[in-house]
């Protein structure tokens, strides 16, 4: 017998079905329907202070906030346990794990069975998209964590609202979770964080059925199954039988001194900066950058056939550490109330602490662990021990954001007059080119590499790796047949209604280590000359690897003195030897895992540039 908290707030006889099938079994004491107020909101947060998962922070510190501290085996995304399950291998492609989703089911459905004993189930109806854009999609999260809950709860649209959406036969997407602990009788979590251990975590994907199953992690784009599992892995299957894109790129409104806006996209690996450049404070009089989304885009042409762009969040799962007031104060100002942090350290006085805040930890200190620690601390080894996790993160509202564009809810979307793509590159890559054509854009964001960020949980960490578009481990089908999707989307209208590519790379390095480029606020130099180029102005000159800047081009004015002459040549140049190391790695390693599914004109792509390069 199925025990229900409340009272079942819906007609929509699949959507109970659904709900009743997984209740029986899992198992849960009790199920219970979110409506997304804010006295739910409170109830669940106050439960999980009493219960001692979570601690509230001082009000006078950070109102309404609470820290979490995960378990140290569940503090990232777990690519290694991220599955597309589709009928076929091939269709997952090459860069995705697979197994057969028969298997699979069966598998899980074993670890489902009775998972969520001594646990409440909670059903999480939500919108990714303005309630009712026709952009927008619903779906409904089953979980067993209330952490997931309020943390849906900011990041999408949850709620009643979204049910009398559905009516009593509207399609939604089946998102299933469970932290994988059932609890004997009498046992609690006694405020440990519940998880399963990694070989029992599943992170898997269903795209012909577009279901969701997850297992075993409570942390993230692993739970909160609205984000990367829906709003990139589900809907780029969903864009590509549909002729849209499902994007992993923040997306920013840029008005220059004259009021006149573009909007920007761009599309930067996990950790490599899409929310710090989607709140940038720009460093140059007059310009204007506000936020639209920081994390994904789902864009679809418009009547006069350009892509407009929507925001499927409605708040920022962002990464706290190097986040501070200079470099980028309108997230420590969207963080600074109703946010829920994880994995950050807490101080004294009851407020939050992690390394790069700008501010000197006061006193000892309760790092991620739960452990007392100080700015001497050390591990056994002598090393400097870190008092937040290098993935802690905070969840915040987007409506918190004082950088928020008004129109960031547009159900229409916003039209999109330039994409950027880029990723930690120590070297090669230069500050910024643009693509000759949209089809040498494509190939571009094809061959994209970057640093591998603790966003992950991966012994790579620091290598740099393919991630084509930055969507590597967020693309539900064949990455081959992505790129093949990006090339059409390129054929559906007029060249000049397309928006331009670019290249950048904020991470530049000199050969003793310093960061050639000063970023953050900085960015808005080269935003400007994208602007500018946008207009067909800004100067260029044509190079083997694309228009580029003249050093001239891009207004270091108050900053000369930081970025030197020789230092803008260095970062605006075409390192021929780099480039052609580059592309033998491409030949060697990365297209030829795409086999038949590679478009024939990415090859013709990489001939061409290699002519270039002489
Ligand atoms: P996800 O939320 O994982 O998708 O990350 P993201 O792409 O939004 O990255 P985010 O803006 O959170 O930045 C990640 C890290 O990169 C932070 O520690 C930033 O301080 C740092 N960062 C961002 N922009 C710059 C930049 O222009 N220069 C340098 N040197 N570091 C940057
Ligand atoms: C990312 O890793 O790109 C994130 C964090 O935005 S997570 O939601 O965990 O995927
Ligand atoms: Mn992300």
């Amino acid at each position: 017998m199925i025990k229900y908290q409340n009272e079942i707030p819906t007609k929509h006889a699949g959507l109970i079905q659904w709900v009743e099938e997984w209740a029986n079994i899992c198992q849960p004491d009790q199920v219970y329907w979110c409506d997304g107020s804010q006295a739910e909101y409170d109830r669940l947060c106050n439960e999980m202070v009493e219960s001692g998962l979570a601690i509230r922070l001082n009000p006078a510190k950070k109102p309404n906030s609470l820290l979490f501290r995960s378990d140290p085996s569940d503090v990232a995304r777990v690519e290694g346990r991220t599955y597309i399950a589709s009928k076929t291998q091939e269709d997952a492609g090459p860069t995705n794990n697979w197994i057969d989703p028969v298997e699979l089911k069966k598998t899980m459905l074993d670890l489902y069975t009775g998972c969520m004993k001594g646990r409440t189930m909670y059903v999480i109806p939500f919108s990714m998209g303005p309630v009712g854009s026709n952009i927008a999609k619903i779906g409904v999260e089953i979980t067993d964590s209330p952490y997931v809950v309020v943390n849906m709860a900011i990041m999408t649209r949850v709620g009643t609202r979204v049910l009398d959406l559905l009516g009593t036969d509207g399609e939604f997407i089946r998102c299933m979770h469970s932290v994988g602990k059932p609890l004997a009788e009498g046992e609690s979590d006694n405020g440990v964080w519940p998880c399963a251990p990694i070989d029992k975590k599943y992170i898997s994907q269903f795209p012909e059925t577009r279901e969701i199953w997850s297992f075993g992690s409570g942390y993230g784009g692993n739970a909160l199954l609205g984000k990367k599992c829906l709003a990139l892995r589900i809907a780029t299957v969903q864009a590509r039988d549909e002729g849209w894109m499902a994007e992993h790129m923040l997306i920013l409104k840029l008005t220059n001194p004259e009021g006149k806006v573009k909007y920007v996209c761009g599309a930067f690996p996990s950790a490599c900066g899409k929310t710090n450049l989607a709140m940038l404070i720009p460093t140059i009089p007059g310009w204007k950058v506000e936020t639209i989304g920081d994390d994904i885009a789902w864009m679809k042409f418009g009547a006069d056939g350009r892509l407009y762009a929507i925001n499927p969040e409605a708040g920022f799962f962002g990464v706290a550490p190097g986040t501070s007031m200079k470099s980028n104060k309108n997230a420590m100002l969207s963080a600074s109330k109703d946010t829920i942090f994880t994995n950050v350290a807490l101080t004294e006085d009851g407020d939050v602490w992690w390394e790069g805040m700008d501010v000197e930890p006061q006193g000892t200190l309760i790092d991620w662990h739960g452990k007392e620690w100080t700015k001497d601390t050390v591990d056994a080894d002598g090393k400097p021990v870190k008092a937040a996790h290098p993935n802690a993160r905070f969840t915040a509202r987007a409506n918190n954001c004082p950088a928020i564009a008004d129109n960031w809810e547009d159900p229409q979307g916003v039209p999109i007059s330039a994409i950027l793509f880029g990723g930690r590159r120590p070297s090669t890559i230069p500050l910024v080119n643009q693509s000759l054509s949209w089809e040498h854009g494509v190939f571009m964001g094809s061959i994209v590499g970057s640093e591998v960020t603790a966003a992950v949980i991966s012994d790579k960490i620091g290598q740099v790796r393919r991630d084509p578009f930055a969507m590597l481990p967020f693309c539900g089908y064949n990455m081959g047949d992505y790129f093949k999707h990006w090339l059409e989307i390129g054929k559906k209208t007029d060249a000049d209604k397309l928006p331009k590519i670019f290249f950048v790379n904020w991470f530049r390095k000199s050969e003793d280590g310093r960061w050639l480029w000063p970023g953050f606020g900085d960015n808005s130099r080269v935003l400007k000359w994208i602007f500018e180029r946008c207009d067909n102005e800004g100067e260029a000159v044509e190079t083997p690897i694309g228009y580029m800047p003249t050093v001239e081009a891009i207004d270091r004015a108050g900053i000369e003195d930081e970025v030197t002459e020789a230092d803008m040549k260095d970062l605006l140049s075409v390192d021929v030897e780099g480039w052609k190391n580059e592309l033998e790695m491409v030949e060697k390693d990365h297209y030829p895992k795409f086999g038949t599914h590679l478009p024939a004109e990415l090859s013709k792509q990489i001939e061409a540039l290699k002519a270039r390069l002489g």
